[in-house]
C-alpha cells in the first residue's frame, strides 16, 4: 500500500439531480471518520455547491469530473479548476477515458489540467488506461506508460495526485481484468513513475477502476498495489458504495 490509507472515489459521471443529495445525507450518516478509508463523492458539476455545503462536518470529499487548464475566460460550458475549489471541491478527476475518447483530450491537454488543479489547490486523480485493442495486441504496458509520460505533470507527489488504472475495456462492462493483471499493471506504473520521479514517488497511490462492485472489490483490494479504487456506476447506490468501501477498510 503506497498510501497511508486508500482511497475510494466516485465517480457519478452524467448522473444525479438534487434528489440524489439524500444519497449523500445516507452516505454522511454511514461515514463518521476517515480512520481506515478515504472516501471521495465526484457528482456532476451541478451538485458540488449543494453536496460540499452537505458533507463539510463529513471526512468525505468532494471532487469535480474535469476542469479547463485556464483558470478563467472565452470557453462556454467549460469549468475552471478554481471554480471548482471555489464550489468546495477539494479535488479533480482528469484524463477519465471518457474524456479522452468523446472530447479528443490527448495527453499533453491532460498534463494541462492536472497543472491547473495543483495551481487552484486541487488533489487529482489522473486515469490513465488501454483499450481492449491495444490489450488484444500486447501493447497494454506501452500505451500505459506513454499515457503517464505525456499526462503526468512534473512535480507529482504523493500529497498532489493519484493515478487511476482503468483499463478501457472494463468501465462500464461488468468485465474485470484477472487480478494477476491487475498486479502486473499496478506494477509497471509504479516502476514507471519510480524511474521517472526517484523513490520518493513510492507513496503515490494508484487507484484500480472498471466495474468494481460490491461482489468484486474485497479480491481487488487484496491485489498487491491496489492503493483503491475508481467507482463508476456502483458508486450511484449508496449501499453498494459502502459495501466497496467497507472491503477497502
Ligand atoms: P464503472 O466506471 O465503475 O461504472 O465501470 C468506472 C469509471 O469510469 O471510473
Amino acid at each position: 500500500m503506497a498510501r497511508s490509507k486508500p482511497l475510494v472515489a466516485g465517480n457519478w459521471k452524467m448522473n444525479g439531480s438534487k434528489l440524489n443529495l439524500a444519497d449523500l445525507e445516507a452516505l454522511k450518516a454511514a461515514i463518521r471518520d476517515s480512520e481506515g478509508v478515504e472516501v471521495a463523492v465526484c457528482p456532476p458539476a451541478t451538485l458540488i455547491s449543494r453536496a460540499s455545503v452537505m458533507l463539510a462536518s463529513s471526512p468525505i470529499a468532494v471532487g469535480g469530473q474535469d476542469c479547463h487548464p485556464q483558470p478563467s475566460g472565452a470557453h462556454t460550458g467549460d469549468i475552471s479548476a478554481e471554480m471548482l475549489a471555489d464550489a468546495g471541491a477539494s479535488m479533480v478527476i482528469v484524463g477519465h477515458s471518457e474524456r479522452r475518447s468523446a472530447h479528443n483530450e490527448d495527453d499533453s491537454l491532460v498534463r494541462a489540467k492536472a497543472e491547473a488543479a495543483w495551481r487552484a489547490g486541487l488533489y487529482v486523480i489522473l486515469c490513465v488506461g488501454e483499450t481492449e485493442a491495444e490489450r488484444r495486441a500486447g501493447d497494454a504496458e506501452s500505451v500505459v506508460e506513454s499515457q503517464l509520460e505525456g499526462s503526468v505533470p512534473d512535480g507529482a507527489t504523493p500529497d498532489s495526485l493519484v493515478i487511476a488504472y482503468e483499463p478501457v475495456w472494463a468501465i462500464g462492462t461488468g468485465v474485470t481484468p484477472t487480478t494477476d493483471d491487475i498486479a502486473a499493471m499496478h506494477a509497471h506504473i509504479r516502476n514507471c513513475l519510480r524511474r521517472r520521479f526517484g523513490e520518493e514517488s513510492d507513496g503515490i497511490g494508484i487507484l484500480y477502476g472498471g466495474s468494481v462492485k460490491g461482489e468484486n472489490a474485497s479480491a481487488i483490494f487484496a491485489v498487491d498495489g491496489v492503493d483503491g479504487a475508481l467507482v463508476g456506476g456502483a458508486s450511484l447506490k449508496v449501499k453498494e458504495f459502502l459495501t466497496i468501501i467497507s472491503a477497502a477498510g
